[in-house]
């Protein structure tokens, strides 16, 4: 995967979280061992240094990861969320670094990944790594863009979506709406020919099938699916995979999946 690689230069330690709304975006995500003025001049364009990392090798077809990750706990009035408590809003914690492993590298953002936050099969909240500015990979941080999110769901009617900040959206759609409006092409810029891909400690293993060209993988958050949500995917999913024999948690899981994709089904590095 030469493009993948063709980025990965410069050197971020983590450091103290700076927002800079209102400044150019910070690509790097975690602050720069010089501090704001670094994170500053990262500059937001594709094609920056520390810009947005393709992940396909170029002249092949252009393709999207979408990640669906189903918050049962959480609650939809963002006044029940606070960000100094986020395992105790729902294990908010862990949804949050469901889409910081979903649209974050190390040193920069994904192209083409977008994750959905359903909560309590209400509202999903969309944030598109291709547009989203401003965003640290810091739980707090993003629990602040999903509370953002839960305050503008009177602007969600019907199904449009309510613009909450740059490269984040909420409808007011639960998981199955969620699921058809992706399998459906998911609105503009969005993955042509979606599989949808169940993923699950008891599924087959991740390896017996090549990976799709615009997969959506559905991950449930520290519970199990329901019996609702099995059924909905049994019948729209066309796979139901384990990454692997144990049992991990939502993020992990993510990150193994990106794994799988970047590697080619872990046949390129
Ligand atoms: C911590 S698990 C959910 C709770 C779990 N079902 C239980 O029995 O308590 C979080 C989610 O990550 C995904 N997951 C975890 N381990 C997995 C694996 N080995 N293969 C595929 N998906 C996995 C699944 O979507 C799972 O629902």
């Amino acid at each position: 995967m030469a493009a993948l690689h063709a980025d990965r230069t410069g050197a971020l330690a983590a450091g103290p979280v700076l927002v800079t709304d209102g400044a150019p975006a910070p690509r790097t995500g975690v602050a720069g061992r010089s501090g704001l003025t670094h994170v500053a001049d990262s500059g937001d364009a594709h094609g920056t240094h520390f810009g947005r990392v393709p992940y396909q090798d170029p002249g092949r077809p252009e393709r999207m990861r979408q990640f669906v990750v189903i918050g049962h706990e959480v609650s939809t009035d963002p006044a029940d969320i606070s960000l100094s408590d986020l395992p105790g809003a729902g294990r908010l914690d862990l949804l949050c670094r469901c889409v910081a492993t979903g649209v974050f590298l190390s040193h920069g953002i994904r192209e083409a990944v977008r994750v959905h936050l359903v909560v309590a099969d209400e509202f999903t909240i969309t944030s598109d790594s291709d547009t989203l500015r401003h965003l640290h990979p810091d739980e707090r941080n993003v629990a602040a863009r999903v509370r953002d999110a839960l305050d503008a769901t009177a602007d969600a009617i019907g199904h449009m979506p309510a613009d909450v900040s740059p490269g984040v959206e909420l409808r007011r759609m639960g998981l199955e709406a969620t699921l058809d409006r992706l399998l459906d092409g998911g609105g503009s810029g969005a993955a042509a020919d979606p599989t949808l891909v169940h993923l699950h400690e008891d599924g087959d293993p991740l390896v017996d099938a090549a990976p799709p060209t615009d997969p959506v993988f559905v991950l449930s958050d520290h519970r199990d699916f329901t019996d609702r949500e099995k059924s909905l995917l049994a019948e729209r999913a066309e796979r139901r995979v384990r990454v692997g024999p144990e049992l991990l948690h939502a993020d992990h899981t993510v990150s193994v999946v990106h794994n799988w994709l970047d590697t080619d089904g872990y046949e390129s590095y």
